[in-house]
């Protein structure tokens, strides 16, 4: 099985969690898939990662362990942009920083061939700025995959101003190639998942700050008394808190509404260096 939809190559920029999910799936799934990243400890941990989720997937018969050696045998990894000069897609997925985003899509825009369709992964910058910033902006999109990657249905897709209906279609055919459903989102702040979970999230902090109840008592009554397969605090923390409250400030900026401003319990746990799971600490400890 290779290619999808006339994708045959996919580059993935950024090998954190999401990047290593996003990588992983465009494996699996038939395309040749080239991770980079600049930092030879962050490829490590993404490949024992990858290994490790796939490892975990064919244990339980959600794929074969033929799909599991083809996805291994589709993934090579670099430290060099230029090895993804011959990619029908780059998606990158690397830190929430516009400013060196923008430098990253400037550099792939050079690099790689005008056919190319570049998708950022971002979950509030908006699109249409970083596609100004390239020669392309009819060829770029937002690609926003939820986390864990590789066990999460969703991918938002958001066309900026600029972006053609033509690549915008590719986009959500290959979403769906890649075993997802799609949901379309015009370029506003948050798109359409950020903007209505991180009120959510921001309130429970604002919640247990009033008192209202215990972390647990607020987790526990949305988890059992909305259906919800995490309660808000325990799903802050494994997004991350730094994410929430970078994604809340970007909200707030962005609708200059009041409503959004980040809590200060959350900004307060930011500030501490509390940033969930991945430090170990943050409303739980772990
Ligand atoms: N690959 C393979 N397996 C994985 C995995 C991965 N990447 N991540 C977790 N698993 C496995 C776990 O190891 C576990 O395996 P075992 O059953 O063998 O122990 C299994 O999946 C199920 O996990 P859990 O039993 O721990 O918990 P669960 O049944 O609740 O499922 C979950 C885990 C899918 C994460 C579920 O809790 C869930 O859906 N949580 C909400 C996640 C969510 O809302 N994500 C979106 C966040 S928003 C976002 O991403 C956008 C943004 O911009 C912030």
């Amino acid at each position: 099985m290779t290619g999808i939809s006339g994708f045959q190559c996919a580059g993935i920029v950024g090998g954190g969690q999401m990047g290593a999910g996003i990588a992983q799936v465009c494996a699996t799934n038939g395309l040749k898939t080239i991770l980079v990243d600049i930092n030879p400890k962050q490829i490590e941990t993404a490949k024992s990662g990858i290994a490790g989720s796939l490892e975990k997937l064919a244990s339980k018969g959600i794929i074969t362990t033929e799909q599991k050696s083809i996805a291994l045998g589709n993934i090579t990894y670099a430290s060099d942009l230029n090895s993804l000069k011959d990619c029908d897609i780059v998606v990158e997925a690397i830190i929430e920083n516009e400013r060196i985003k923008t430098e990253l899509f400037q550099s792939l825009d050079k690099i790689t061939k005008q056919s190319c369709i570049l998708a950022s992964n971002t979950s509030s910058i908006p699109i249409t700025r970083l596609a100004a910033a390239t020669s392309r902006p009819d060829k770029f999109i937002g690609m926003h995959f939820m986390n864990p990657v590789p066990l999460m249905k969703l991918v938002e897709v958001i066309p900026g101003i600029a972006t053609s209906e033509d690549t915008t279609k590719r986009i959500l055919d290959l979403s769906i190639g890649l075993g997802k459903e799609t949901s379309r989102s015009a370029d506003y702040p948050g798109f359409v998942v950020n903007r209505i979970l991180m009120p959510m999230i921001n309130e429970a902090f604002n919640a247990l700050m009033e008192g209202v109840a215990s972390a647990e008592d607020i987790d526990k009554g949305m988890k059992l008394g909305t259906n919800q397969p995490m309660g808000p605090l325990t799903l802050a923390d494994f997004i991350g808190l730094d994410t929430c409250y970078a994604i809340l400030k970007v909200l707030h900026e962005g609708m200059g509404d009041p409503r959004y401003a980040p809590s200060p319990l959350l900004a307060k746990y930011v500030e501490a260096g509390w940033y969930g799971r991945k430090s170990k600490r943050g409303v739980y400890k772990y």
